[in-house]
């Protein structure tokens, strides 16, 4: 049986990677720096990616890896995940024999100037030339991660969005199953992207989680400025790639 280690396997997207991976018959091992008791047909095995601990247990045995661990915005410890721990995992892959590894990146990492989008390309750079067959897929935003972010804003009483910025959020769940693919197919050795059905723009979609979760808020249309703000209003966060996801952000903020 082919057998897959997630790493980042607690996080949004790993928790829905590890039921698609074991929906589709494969022996699915996940990394979490905290040890978790046993969780249905998942193994886990505690492995931090900046100290090396349990990384060599982790990848032993494995035939394909799907590299989601990851520390956004916290500065150099963003960097020691992302670029030594993406280092550390592959040196220990190769050495294990695996044959593929998986790793997602966002859409737009290598047109947006923000730190941790560059560090992701940094990331795809050392997965390219790591020596383990690749696959790098890259995603827009999580709906979880955009009702993150507008939760935030919410707390402070007023929600910030440029009306100029398109973004397309994807649903995790239509992620993974496409990870679940590329899993399948086999190293690519290319970048792929993937996004969500539509695009709207922030300011719509901050209307649209407000109303859907009952809150008066006040919309404060503002232009972002800087090479930042001209690079999201550019589109950067936006394909046009096929295969998309299915689920929409109104699905997703009506709970299905
Ligand atoms: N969020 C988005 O909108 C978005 C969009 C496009 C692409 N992506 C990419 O998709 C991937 C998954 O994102 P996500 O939002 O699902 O992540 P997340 O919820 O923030 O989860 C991050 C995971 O990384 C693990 N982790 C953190 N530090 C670690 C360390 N030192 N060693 C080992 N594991 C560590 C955490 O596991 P423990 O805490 O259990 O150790 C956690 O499972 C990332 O590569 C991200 O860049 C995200």
């Amino acid at each position: 049986m082919t057998s897959v280690l997630v790493t980042g396997g607690s996080g949004r997207l790993g928790r829905a990677v590890l039921e698609r991976l074991v929906e589709a018959g494969y022996e699915v091992r996940a990394t979490s720096r905290s040890p978790r008791g046993p969780a249905g047909r998942v193994r886990w095995v505690v492995a931090d990616l900046t100290t090396g601990r349990g990384l060599a247990e982790a990848v032993a045995g494995a035939d394909a890896i799907v590299h989601l661990a990851s520390a956004p915005y916290k500065g150099r410890y963003t960097r020691r995940v992302e670029l030594d721990g993406t280092s550390a995992l592959l040196t220990a892959a190769r050495e294990a024999g695996v044959r593929h590894v998986v790793y997602t990146s966002i859409v737009g990492a290598d047109q947006v100037p923000w730190g941790y989008f560059r560090t992701k390309v940094r990331a795809e750079r050392l997965i390219r030339d790591g020596g383990v067959p690749w696959t790098i897929l890259r995603a827009t935003q999580f709906h979880e991660f955009v009702e993150q972010a507008l939760r935030g804003m919410a707390r402070l009483g007023v929600v910030v969005a440029d009306p100029g910025v398109p973004a397309q959020p994807v649903d995790v769940r239509d992620v993974a199953r496409h990870l679940g693919s590329l899993v399948e197919r086999g190293p690519g050795q290319e970048i792929e992207n993937f996004g969500g059905p539509e695009v709207m723009t922030m300011a719509q979609a901050a209307e649209r989680w407000l109303r859907a979760r009952g809150l008066r808020r006040w919309v404060l249309r503002v232009r972002l400025p800087g090479t930042l703000g001209r690079a999201f209003r550019a589109g950067h966060l936006t394909t046009k790639a096929q295969p998309a996801g299915e689920i929409t952000w109104g699905e997703y903020l009506r709970g299905t």
